[in-house]
């Protein structure tokens, strides 16, 4: 369907024009238009006076994303986030995203990143001992909400180690909380979330103070020197990237590992294999990323909820200079949407795409499909920058339920998606965990 229409005809369009990608319905009309108007169509958004051109293709993704992205800056909805985060690397353009990006790239190498074995293994180990206590009362265990607090506090610890302690114990509970328990992502949120803005530089003069060692980002951010200049990183810019992390850290894990359970609770046959493939694997208290990488079959099934639920379903761009895409001119300054979670749901790229089936990320099939027509993690320069940790802590948090428990689904409310900045089961999840 990409190349077939000559540049100068415009794409099919919906007859009622409507703020794709920002209504709270968008996935459900995206998800109908694709099936009517095909890879590549654009929509009529009156707020902006301007069409918004909404794109599936495997090879129109890899222009935008990669071949072509020079062309591209971060597009619609990026505005909202930014009231929250500021000018962290999710947020910023141009030379200082390529600054900020080349001095935090090395906290995210795989050496640095299986040091937090212990941190992740000790999180999960205090969790499952706080479930088994549930599970022995008979009750379920609220999944969403135990998803979020774990990689919360993961994100925290990795960000500022001990001192999450001892800020808790000051704030009588921890200050960033209102992260997980705020569910609604409105201003008054953004408010409040900036307002942990005084924690963190409170914390820079602390520690900057203190000579104690830490490991931990915010140790490395605080360390972190530009490479033509030698200078350290702004306070503002730092603190924007602390806040950074925890946001893009937190609700895109906990979303992928709220979505892995429920599919392994509903495909016995997946969960056995997984259980096979953990009990043959040595118990270890906080197993490196190599070991956890060795963990095959955990690693497709993880991949596979990824496809059917990418938390990040949605990216956004804006084109600088006219371009083409799927054979149409796009001009230039038009707003581009590539749904990643109809990308991966692609029918000409995935045989039966609503099936959950884990093989197909087994190492034999990886050539059956574009590069490009599976990417959780984004692509290009300004792909996950946290990938590795992601994995490794799922990875690690399967590991080590999965080995005891098994998750049963309690259907007590409607399962449904929650498609905002991230993909999310629009009600919490219920398990019942029953000891293997
Ligand atoms: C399953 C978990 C995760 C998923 C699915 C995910 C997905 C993504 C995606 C799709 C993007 C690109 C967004 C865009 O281009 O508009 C992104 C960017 C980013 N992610 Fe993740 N992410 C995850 C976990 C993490 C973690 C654990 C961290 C850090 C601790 C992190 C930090 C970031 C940052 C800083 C960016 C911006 C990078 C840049 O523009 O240079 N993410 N992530």
């Amino acid at each position: 369907m990409s190349a077939a229409a000559p540049a100068n005809t415009h794409p099919p369009e919906p007859d009622e024009p409507f703020d794709v990608g920002s209504t709270d319905d968008s996935l459900e009309r995206m998800i109908g238009l694709f099936r009517t108007l095909g890879d590549t169509y654009r929509v009529y958004v009156p707020a902006r006076g301007s069409y918004t051109y909404v794109i599936h293709h495997p090879d129109d993704v890899k222009r935008v994303l990669v071949s072509n992205h020079r062309n591209y800056i971060k597009g619609i909805g990026l505005d909202r986030v930014k009231i929250l985060l500021g000018k962290g690397l999710m947020t910023s353009e141009g030379e200082m995203w390529k600054r900020q990006r080349y001095m935090m790239q090395p906290f995210f190498h795989r050496r640095v990143v299986t040091r937090f074995a212990q941190l992740i293994g000790q999180a999960n180990d205090r969790f499952i001992a706080r479930w088994e206590q549930i599970s022995r009362r008979g009750e379920p265990v609220n999944l969403t909400d135990e998803m979020s607090e774990l990689t919360l506090q993961i994100v925290l610890r990795s960000i500022i180690g001990t001192d999450l302690d001892r800020l808790s114990a000051e704030a009588g509970g921890n200050p960033f909380e209102v992260v997980t328990k705020d569910t609604g992502r409105n201003l008054q949120f953004a408010f409040k979330f900036r307002s942990l803005t005084k924690l963190i530089a409170a914390l820079i003069e602390r520690r900057r103070g203190s000579g104690e060692k830490h490991f931990d980002f915010l140790a490395m951010l605080l360390a972190a020197r530009d490479k033509d200049s030698g200078e350290p990183m702004p306070e503002r810019d730092l603190i924007d990237e602390v806040l950074t992390l925890i946001v893009a850290g937190h609700e895109t894990t906990a979303s992928a590992l709220n979505w892995t359970w429920y599919l392994i609770s509903q495909h016995p046959e997946v969960e056995s294999r997984l259980h096979a493939e953990i009990d043959a694997a040595a118990e270890v208290t906080a197993p490196s990323l190599a070991d956890m990488e060795s963990l095959a079959y955990t690693q497709q099934v993880i991949n596979e909820a990824l496809r059917l639920y990418p938390p990040g379903w949605l990216l956004s761009r804006r084109a600088l200079e006219a371009d083409e895409l799927g054979g149409y001119a796009v001009p230039a300054g038009s707003n581009v949407l590539l749904p990643l979670y109809l990308l991966h749901r692609h029918p000409d790229f995935w045989t039966d795409p609503e099936a959950f089936r884990p093989e197909r990320f087994a190492p034999d099939q990886e050539g059956t499909r574009p590069r490009f027509a599976f990417m959780p993690f984004a692509a290009g320069p300004r792909h996950c920058i946290g990938e590795t940790m992601a994995m490794y802590e799922m990875l690690m948090h399967l590991y080590k339920l999965a080995r005891h428990y098994r998750l049963r689904y309690v259907p007590d409310q409607p399962l449904e998606l929650e498609a905002q900045i991230n993909l999310r089961t629009r009600y919490p999840l219920h398990m019942k965990l029953e000891r293997r």
